[in-house]
């Protein structure tokens, strides 16, 4: 893997605004989302959101998205999800040593050092599962790629390395070039749009990774002074969580134990994850036991989840957030009322009570309008597309 190859496209001087067409893409461990002109691109039936998952089945073919997340459990070393935690990692890095404890797959030293995924299609590099995401994306999107200027969004604690890993994957989707900007940098752009008050907190919490930093929105460019966050901590542990809580709850009430096959717990996260997300629009949600486990008796039938129930299961979790809130401020030598703004971002900051929990951290309501799941990828696309975009950017330098 050549990373010099990026430096080209990030060295090219960006074109009059007017001519320039221009996407923004949030390159995320769980989703993946390109946004054109503050908008997030839409997939046919499926929302805006695309996981970041490619699998590779017997049959030869390559899948991309949510059709090769189905195959987790059944394939789950041929089935690549969360790739950016070891894009751009070496392959003796702690990155690499942290990420083969908490997944399944065969993961081998490449000939260049760097860490690669040992499937049946051959060995894939983190930047050539990236690639193929991206480029899987602007296809369903129908996003064209040819003379498009991308901007593709890179977590703070990225180094050099791995933010320069994370535009090659992007400009394998063949953009005209790709430059990077930091994640809660994207997400301060999108709510301001320009420089106006002094310190934005951003509260990213996603799918597996939590991200907090102040951000210095006074002039441009605009400046993280204090970041930090827990690369292991988010919606899939609250996913597991409620699997594991409906599990104990299925045996001690039905005497069915849907932990003991990988496939069937599997499946039942799956639940549980639609389940949750239920939960932002009403009271409780309902779990079909039969639909998760076919071998379960009809008498299993339904199991309930409450918003209560799940509020108290993540209550730990939440914690653990502010803990590291703390860090930050600290970090950055600022007290958490001296916010002047508080962005969210991240799927799992619509888990039930959170955001009154940030409210009451911060003595300020929190900014949740703008789809916390889109949010950086729109404000990728308006550095995308300014003209001083050079001056927006976190260089690969
Ligand atoms: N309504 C909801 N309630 C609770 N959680 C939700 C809701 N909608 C989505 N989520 C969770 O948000 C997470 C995905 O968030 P997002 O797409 O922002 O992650 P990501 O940016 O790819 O991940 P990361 O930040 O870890 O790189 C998933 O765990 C999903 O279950
Ligand atoms: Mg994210």
């Amino acid at each position: 893997m050549d990373l010099t190859q990026t430096r080209p496209h990030i060295l090219r001087r960006p074109m009059p605004a007017r001519k320039r067409k221009t996407v923004g893409i949030d390159l995320g461990t769980t989703n993946t989302v390109v946004a054109r002109n503050f908008e997030a691109l839409s997939i046919e039936g499926s929302g805006c959101v695309m996981p970041s998952a490619v699998a590779f089945p017997p049959s030869g073919a390559t899948l991309v998205g949510s059709a090769a997340r189905r195959r987790r459990a059944m394939d789950p070393k041929n089935t690549v999800l969360s790739a950016k935690r070891i894009i751009g990692a070496r392959w003796r890095s702690s990155y690499t040593g942290q990420f083969r404890e908490h997944y399944p797959y065969d993961l081998v030293e490449g000939p260049d050092g760097w860490a690669v995924f040992k499937t049946r299609a051959g060995l894939k590099c983190p930047v050539d599962i990236g690639g193929t995401v991206v480029s899987g994306l602007c296809e369903l999107t129908k996003c064209p790629v040819q003379d498009v200027h991308a901007v593709v969004t890179a977590p703070v604690g990225f180094d050099r390395r791995r933010r320069e890993a994370t535009s090659l994957a992007v400009s394998k989707a063949k953009f005209a070039s790709v430059r990077v900007i930091e994640e809660p940098i994207a997400t301060a752009l999108a709510y301001l749009n320009r420089a106006s008050l002094k310190y934005a907190f951003v509260y990213d919490l996603g799918g597996g990774t939590f991200d907090a930093a102040v951000v210095d929105c006074s002039s441009y460019p605009f400046r993280v002074i204090g970041h930090g966050g827990d690369p292991y901590l988010g919606g899939d542990d609250v996913d597991r969580t409620i699997a594991l809580h409906v599990a104990d709850r299925t045996l001690a009430r039905d005497g069915w134990d849907l932990s003991n096959d990988a496939v069937t717990f599997d499946r039942l996260v799956l639940a549980c994850e639609l389940a949750k997300c239920e939960l932002s629009e009403s009271e409780q949600a309902a779990i079909a036991i039969p639909s998760v486990d076919a071998a379960a008796p009809e008498s299993c039938g339904i199991i309930t989840i409450t918003r209560e129930e799940v509020q108290q299961l993540t209550l730990d979790l939440v914690r653990r957030t502010f803990a590291m809130c703390d860090e930050v401020l600290a970090q950055a030598g600022v007290k958490a009322r001296d916010m002047e703004a508080i962005f969210l971002a991240g799927g799992s900051t619509r888990l039930p009570g959170l955001r009154g929990y940030i409210e009451s951290y911060f003595g300020k309501r929190p900014r949740f309008d703008l789809d916390p799941m889109q949010v950086v990828s729109m404000g990728a696309s308006l550095a995308a597309a300014r003209p001083a975009v050079a001056e927006l950017l976190d260089p690969c330098a």
